[in-house]
């Protein structure tokens, strides 16, 4: 049941939500949008019915147009913004000893939750640990777990590295795998979803730079990734994601101990122009 509602008084009988719908279900036949019964299931949720109604005369799974913001190109942010924004990010390997207050992170996660997914999918599992405490703790495991496939000889070749990982956390407490990161984000998707791994990597790198934009750091964790999806696999159990879903990748976060001075220029990325 989609409660796909207009509100007749306002409607104005444009259309627009009709011809933006993905799954082109709003028929216009009355001259007041509706949804057939047996077309309900095609929707997608994406609620763009919502979100493009002039009027705000369209409701649809309870959101109505209250429930959002006003968009006006001069809200957004400025391009130099952005741009500074995504050139200012930087990943962060060195963390203040202290933990980000929950409603902060409750906050990136929302606003990370509005990323895109394939087919609108939605399938998401942000796996979170919000106590450094509890992180700490999982590090002691994961290192626990890399060393015993060292000393059983079962570390695959090429990932020699993870010697150097034990033996720097054991000779000087630097900790290479994790970064001192306090918190950690692991997201995951419903394998059978239209596209797990693409959904994860987009709806990090959106926390990313939402995150960055008010003085959180954030890094890429490809070492502990690998580490919880194949060397130590016990780890996904204990972190607690289901069977049936891909990880997609494994992000560390907190406030940063370091602070960038300046951007870098990379000049243009490497370009193919098709003629
Ligand atoms: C998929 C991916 C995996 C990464 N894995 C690690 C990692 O395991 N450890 C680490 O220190 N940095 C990791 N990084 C960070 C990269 O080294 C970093 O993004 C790159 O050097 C560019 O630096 P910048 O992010 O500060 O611009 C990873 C980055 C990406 C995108």
């Amino acid at each position: 049941m989609l409660d796909f509602i207009i509100d007749v008084e306002t409607c104005i009988g444009c259309g627009q939500c009709a011809s933006d719908c993905p799954a082109m279900i709003i028929g216009m036949e009355t001259g007041i949008p509706a949804i057939a019964e047996d077309l309900e299931s095609f929707c997608i949720r994406c609620l763009h019915c919502v979100a493009v109604c002039s009027e705000g005369s369209v409701s649809l799974l309870g959101y109505g147009p209250e429930e959002g913001r006003v968009l006006a190109v001069e809200k957004m942010p400025k391009a130099e913004q952005v741009e500074m924004l995504v050139k200012g990010r930087r990943s962060i390997r060195n963390y203040q000893d202290k933990n980000i207050d929950a409603a902060v992170i409750d906050k990136l996660l929302e606003v990370a939750g509005h990323a895109p997914s394939g087919h609108n999918d939605r399938e998401l599992l942000y796996t979170l640990v919000d106590d450094k405490g509890i992180l700490y703790d999982l590090r002691e495991e994961a290192l626990a777990g890399l060393e015993q496939l060292i000393k059983e000889k079962k570390l695959p070749e090429g990932m020699e590295m993870f010697e150097d990982i034990i033996e720097a956390w054991k000779s000087s407490g630097k900790d290479i795998l994790f970064r001192r990161a306090p918190h950690l984000l692991v997201v995951s998707a419903l394998k059978e979803s239209a596209s797990p791994l693409h959904d994860c990597i987009i709806a990090l790198a959106t926390f990313e730079f939402y995150a960055a934009s008010q003085g959180i750091g954030t890094l890429w964790n490809g070492l502990a990734t690998l580490t919880i999806t194949e060397l130590v696999p016990s780890l996904q159990k204990r972190l607690g994601i289901p069977d049936d879903h891909r990880i997609g990748y494994v992000m560390g976060f907190g406030y940063p101990a370091i602070q960038y001075q300046r951007t870098i220029n990379r000049g243009l990325p490497r370009i193919h122009r098709v003629r």
